[in-house]
């Protein structure tokens, strides 16, 4: 059986279908860290919320936001992304006050660098503010047991419910691919039912939600998290190659983007690749001809590559051993 074990969200950009009659966890949403991912998290719910108000599950989602940032400019820049109305009634900005913002909320979202999870969760009050709360964490490489494990060391006691979720950056526009990590049955800590689906009801308002175990996770990291830069990289290269042939790069943009948003809904609807391919390149055309010079260029073999290097180097993200990237 695949991995993939269960869609619950088949389109993008609505809010979740209702699975079943759970408790709803309370109303306020903490990010911690809101940064690039976190923004995009927040922005996707925020418009999500506006389009689709009243749609069955609604009742599951937060409608008070705490963003929490380090640097005031940081906060400046969610500040400049975020609708006057979402500032002035729904969400409130934290600057290096991440204990009092997780106090006052009731679910969690762990957004920060993956380097960065111990000195946050380590600060005072921090794992008593988390006791009992769902702690949805988008961190790459940082296991769930990792982080529950840290807060029992810091808490001494107390039970703390970790649940790891990988979203990607299109969640801005509701058209993210995310992965939840589903707990084996005889896992000896299993996460709470309305802890699950409250974040199968946040993620499922940023895109399309899927659920892996945990010995795919990584896998499934490399291939929801970070392929929307190899696929930037794909319309950049065909984008310069049209651009060198005489067209515009905005024109070129444009219609590479459209052309990789068309053959992905193609083969979402159930198109076979090698099928899509080959009835787009008839024998002796001028496509073939293109996927040769492909072909020759071992393409799909730098590709799985790039996916094999992508998900080995996770394993290193929550060891410090990475730069802080400044974030604009
Ligand atoms: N970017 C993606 O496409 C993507 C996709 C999937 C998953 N992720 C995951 O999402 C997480 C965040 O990535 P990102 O790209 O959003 O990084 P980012 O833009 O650098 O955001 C990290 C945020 O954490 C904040 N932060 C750091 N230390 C803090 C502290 N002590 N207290 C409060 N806030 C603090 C930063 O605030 P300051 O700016 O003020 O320092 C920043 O807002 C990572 O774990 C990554 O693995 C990212």
């Amino acid at each position: 059986m695949s991995p993939i074990a269960a869609t619950l969200q088949g389109h993008s950009g609505s809010l979740p279908v209702h699975n079943g009659n759970h408790e709803r966890v309370g109303e306020t949403l903490a990010i911690l860290g809101c940064g690039v991912m976190g923004t995009a998290i927040l922005l996707g719910v925020l418009s999500a919320q506006a389009s689709h108000p009243k749609t069955d599950g609604a009742d599951l989602l937060p409608n008070r936001f705490r963003a929490c940032v380090r640097r005031s400019e940081s906060a400046d820049s969610i500040r400049s992304k975020l609708p006057p109305q979402a500032l002035e009634s729904t969400v409130a900005l934290h600057t290096n006050d991440n204990a009092a913002a997780v106090r006052g909320a009731d679910m969690i979202i762990l957004a920060c660098q993956p380097h960065l999870f111990k000195p946050i969760l380590e600060e005072p009050g921090m794992a008593a503010a988390l006791q009992g709360k769902p702690v949805m964490s988008v961190l790459a490489g940082v296991t769930s047991e990792e982080i529950e494990s840290h807060l029992q060391s810091s808490a001494h006691d107390g039970a703390f419910s970790v649940i790891r979720v990988m979203p990607n950056i299109a969640s801005a526009v509701q058209a993210s691919s995310t992965v939840l990590e589903a707990r084996p049955p005889q896992h000896p800590q299993p996460l709470p039912a309305h802890f699950i689906a409250t974040a199968h009801a946040i993620f499922s308002c940023v895109g399309t939600v899927f659920t892996t175990q945990p010995d795919t996770f990584s896998i499934c990291t490399t291939l929801n998290g970070s392929t929307p830069a190899f696929f930037a990289m794909v319309v950049d290269g065909l984008v310069d190659g049209a651009v060198a042939l005489g067209l515009s790069r905005q024109e070129a943009t444009q219609m590479a983007a459209a052309t990789m948003r068309g053959t992905a809904e193609l083969i979402m609807s159930g198109k076979a690749t090698h099928d899509l391919r080959y009835e787009v390149a008839c024998p002796g055309g001028a496509t073939m001809q293109g996927l040769r010079t492909l072909e020759e260029a071992r393409t799909r073999a730098v590709w799985m590559d790039a996916m094999r290097a992508s998900t080995s180097e996770q394993s290193g993200l929550s060891g410090g051993l990475k730069v802080q990237r400044k974030t604009a």
